[in-house]
């Protein structure tokens, strides 16, 4: 037990907890975005909506989505304690200007982009989760995105958001990965292009949604579905 309490006070704990919850996430990110993808579907939000349906009400969703969430939290905590000891032991002024040269801006404000990415997450559940299963008459999910992303401040805040989200992965992807001591010669080109499918492709692929509702989505057909329900 005191092995355990040790391992997870230690720096390097710390670090594979948020590495392995990371990299959940990231496999959670996927599949969100896989059955996002469906609402580019000719199809009326048909697909969009059955899959939304089967997310909300599917047994086996349920418990993962306690996961999720407990995913969430470990990794939120483990990267503020990590953030914060490295704090505390802050190298000198020069050494920190040094730092600058050498480190990726991704690298040294991963606390900026997760923190902007917490609060977008924030504004994201309380418009889709809470407008689906907790209101009184919900709308149909595909009517719910297209009338959000009928705002021009909503999708703009989006496409900064997922911006600000492959900054996050870029560095976070590459530091779980050597977190876990898997980065070697061998596997690390592979692994830098299944990086490079998570930072950049992954948010490209949810940042073409507002985009596309926005210029693309005629807004009266958001509000005659929204009003039809
Ligand atoms: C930009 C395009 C996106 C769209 C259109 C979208 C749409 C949705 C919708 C409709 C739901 C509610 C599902 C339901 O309750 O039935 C949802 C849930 C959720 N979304 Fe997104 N999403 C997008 C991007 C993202 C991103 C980038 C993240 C993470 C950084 C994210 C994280 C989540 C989470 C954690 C949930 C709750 C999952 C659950 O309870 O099962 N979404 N999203």
């Amino acid at each position: 037990m005191n092995q355990l309490t040790a391992f997870v006070q230690s720096s390097v704990g710390k670090k594979i907890f948020m590495s392995l919850t990371g990299l959940f996430l990231c496999s959670f990110l996927l599949v969100h975005l896989v059955g996002n993808l469906t609402l580019l579907k000719n199809d009326g939000g048909a697909a969009f909506d059955a899959y939304s349906h089967f997310m909300s009400t599917n047994g086996a969703i349920r418990v993962l989505e306690v996961g999720l969430v407990l995913g969430f939290l470990v990794h939120i905590c483990a990267g503020l304690l990590v953030w914060w000891q490295n704090r505390q032991a802050r190298p000198t002024k020069y050494e920190t200007y040094r730092l600058k040269d050498t480190t990726p801006w991704a690298s040294r404000n991963t606390i900026v982009t997760g923190s902007i990415v917490l609060i977008f997450l924030v504004v994201h559940l309380q418009t889709f989760v809470g407008g689906l299963r907790f209101t009184e008459n919900p709308p149909s999910a595909y009517a719910l995105v297209a009338s959000a992303f009928s705002s021009g401040w909503y999708s703009a805040f989006y496409v900064v958001a997922l911006v600000l989200l492959g900054y996050h992965l870029r560095h976070g992807f590459q530091a779980a990965f050597q977190t876990l001591g898997l980065r070697n010669k061998r596997y690390g080109g592979l692994l830098d292009a299944i990086g490079v499918l998570f930072w950049l492709i992954v948010p490209i692929g949810f940042a073409i949604l507002p985009v596309y509702f926005y210029f693309f989505h005629n807004v009266s057909d958001a509000t005659m579905a929204l009003g039809g329900i």
